[in-house]
């Protein structure tokens, strides 16, 4: 990355910034995070869940997915660029190599090209993949937020937070109920860790035609 300064952040997108995303396809965002919101370091996550991977992957794959440079990095190399998925990647930094994905210096440009790709791969879904400052400059343009809520805390490092979408106010929440995991650990030891999916459905704001609704397909990986 060589002197790039840290990322302070960027003001949120809106449908004026998204021209050229095409009509009938919808923007979803999906993470994991514990109940108090927090979903990484920087680096890493506070649980191991294997159950939520599934999940993840059931829903995100054969569709575009959008994310920042350093959630990028953070993936696991043997899935980056994330199998089966067309990945886009933004960076301030034009000539930033990310091997398998295409990168883009402009959020309203990434999402953008993930909608076009969206069109010629047959799918309706573009799945915004974080962090945490790309989920919050999003907000105002994800049609739809399925969010996996781990009943786990996080130790002192962990600061990188996701939206509250309990406090947004054009959306409405279907909580999913609590599981327990067979094999999921936290590092803050809670056993068995348990988890619910929730989705956070836009009711009022955003565009005036809505998309269809639609998901990935099934696999075994991330
Ligand atoms: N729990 C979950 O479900 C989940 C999901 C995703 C990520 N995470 C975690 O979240 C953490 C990463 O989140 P983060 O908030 O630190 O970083 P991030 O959002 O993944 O990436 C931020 C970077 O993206 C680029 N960027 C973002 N907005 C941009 C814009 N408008 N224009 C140009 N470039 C832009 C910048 O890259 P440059 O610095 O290169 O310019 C910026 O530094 C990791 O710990 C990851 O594991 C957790």
């Amino acid at each position: 990355m060589g002197a790039q300064p840290a990322f302070t952040g960027h003001p949120v997108i809106t449908w004026d910034d998204l021209g050229g995303f095409p009509d009938g396809v919808e923007i979803g965002m999906i993470w994991a995070q514990t109940t108090d919101g927090v979903i990484g370091d920087g680096a890493d996550m506070p649980w191991y869940l294997p159950e939520d991977l599934k999940h993840f992957q059931t829903t995100t794959l054969g569709t575009p997915v959008v994310m920042g440079r350093i959630s990028w990095e953070a993936l696991d190399p043997r899935y980056r660029p994330l199998p089966g998925r067309d990945n886009h990647v933004i960076s301030r930094d034009a000539a930033y190599d990310a091997p398998g994905a295409t990168v883009h210096t402009s959020l309203p440009g990434a999402v953008t090209a993930a909608g076009l790709s969206a069109l010629e791969l047959g799918v309706s879904t573009v799945w915004i993949l974080g962090g945490g400052h790309v989920y919050r400059q999003c907000v105002p343009v994800a049609d739809r937020v399925v969010v996996t809520d781990i009943a786990c805390g996080a130790p002192e490092r962990f600061t990188v937070r996701a939206p509250d979408m309990r406090a947004e106010t054009d959306f409405t929440v279907a909580d999913g109920p609590w599981l327990g995991s067979a094999r999921g650990t936290a590092l803050t030891g809670e056993h068995p860790l348990r988890y619910r999916i929730c989705e956070f459905t836009r009711t009022t704001g955003g565009r005036r035609t809505r998309p269809a609704r639609s998901s990935g397909s099934t696999g075994t990986t991330l």
